[in-house]
């Protein structure tokens, strides 16, 4: 699904004496088919920006579109009940969301919401449950008996059933041991790659993440959209880098020390381990024939 922000504000509590602007005078464009990134230091506007994504909120200034739905001050919210179907949403600690008295009944709460015959929500609860890694055993008992890691991919299972067309993915691997985040980060990329027309906005403080699996990162700072790259471009340039805060993938400090230690050229811009072991090897066979 297509997003296209003009000139796009968000001020909550406006009028109060607590009105916050998050989000100024926003324009981008984020393509169908693509992943993408928001990064940014805290309080910069990326959850406000993820939430007007699927109309939970509307913008209170500028225009959004979203795939067939076009969201201004004025759009009434029963118009963007349908929006929040095709675009989901998954907020950080989505654990927390679960409520129902077994895994497979919450699982099953979007697709029947969505009007599915009960018969075929549970399939669709007990296929997607598997997908996630949550296996048959576990499905008739309590979410609240699940491990951490197991309720996070259970309250995944939850938006996946719904069939979105979009995934909003709100710091999804916080609070997780690096096992488990890369088998959470990378369920999503399976998820992403089956269908072309699959979308993810992805925030996330870790440039790891970012840099791995995004085709286009947006930086934004103080509520306004900074800069708009790809990995390769955003991920090399250590200035742009200090400027905003972020940190330098792991892949590219390595190759990037190895170029400052050998003086010799290396290109940095891998993101994998293998393009990394692939950048180091060329490098020494260029240092042996000299
Ligand atoms: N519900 C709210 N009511 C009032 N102000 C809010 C609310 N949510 C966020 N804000 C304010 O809006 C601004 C942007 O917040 P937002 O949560 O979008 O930032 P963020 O980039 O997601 O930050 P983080 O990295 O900490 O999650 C901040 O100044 C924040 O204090
Ligand atoms: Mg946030």
């Amino acid at each position: 699904m297509r997003i296209e922000a003009e000139h796009v504000g968000y001020t909550y509590m406006s009028g109060s004496p607590f009105e916050t602007e998050a989000l100024r005078d926003v324009s981008l464009v984020l393509d169908s088919g693509k992943y993408h990134a928001v990064v940014g230091h805290t309080g910069s506007g990326k959850s406000t920006l993820l939430q007007l994504f699927n109309g939970l909120e509307k913008p209170t200034e500028g225009k959004l579109t979203v795939g067939d739905w076009t969201i201004t001050p004025e759009t009434k919210q029963r118009d963007l009940y349908d929006l929040r179907r095709h675009a989901g949403i998954v907020f950080q600690f989505p654990e927390q969301q679960l409520f129902d008295e077994t895994i497979v009944k919450d699982v099953m709460y979007g697709p029947l919401n969505l009007g599915l015959e009960r018969e075929k929500a549970e399939q669709l609860a007990k296929d997607t449950l598997l997908r996630v890694g949550i296996g048959e055993e576990l499905h008739a008992r309590s979410p609240f008996e699940l491990s951490g890691g197991q309720m996070r991919r259970t309250a995944i299972a939850g938006v996946l059933a719904m069939e979105p067309e979009l995934l909003l993915l709100d710091e999804p691997t916080a609070g997780l041991d690096p096992k488990g985040q890369k088998e959470i980060m990378e369920l999503f990329y399976d998820w992403f790659k089956e269908k072309p027309e699959r979308t993810i906005v992805l925030i996330s403080h870790d440039m790891n993440q970012v840099a791995r699996y995004a085709d286009h990162v947006v930086v934004m700072a103080d509520g306004e959209k900074q800069l708009e790259k790809t990995p390769a471009e955003l991920f090399t340039d250590g200035t742009t880098l200090q400027t905003y805060q972020l940190a330098m993938p792991e892949t590219v400090r390595i190759l990037k020390a190895l170029e400052d230690a050998s003086g010799r050229p290396v290109a940095s811009d891998a993101f994998t381990r293998e393009e990394t072991l692939r950048r180091i090897l060329a490098w020494e066979k260029g240092e042996r024939s000299g």
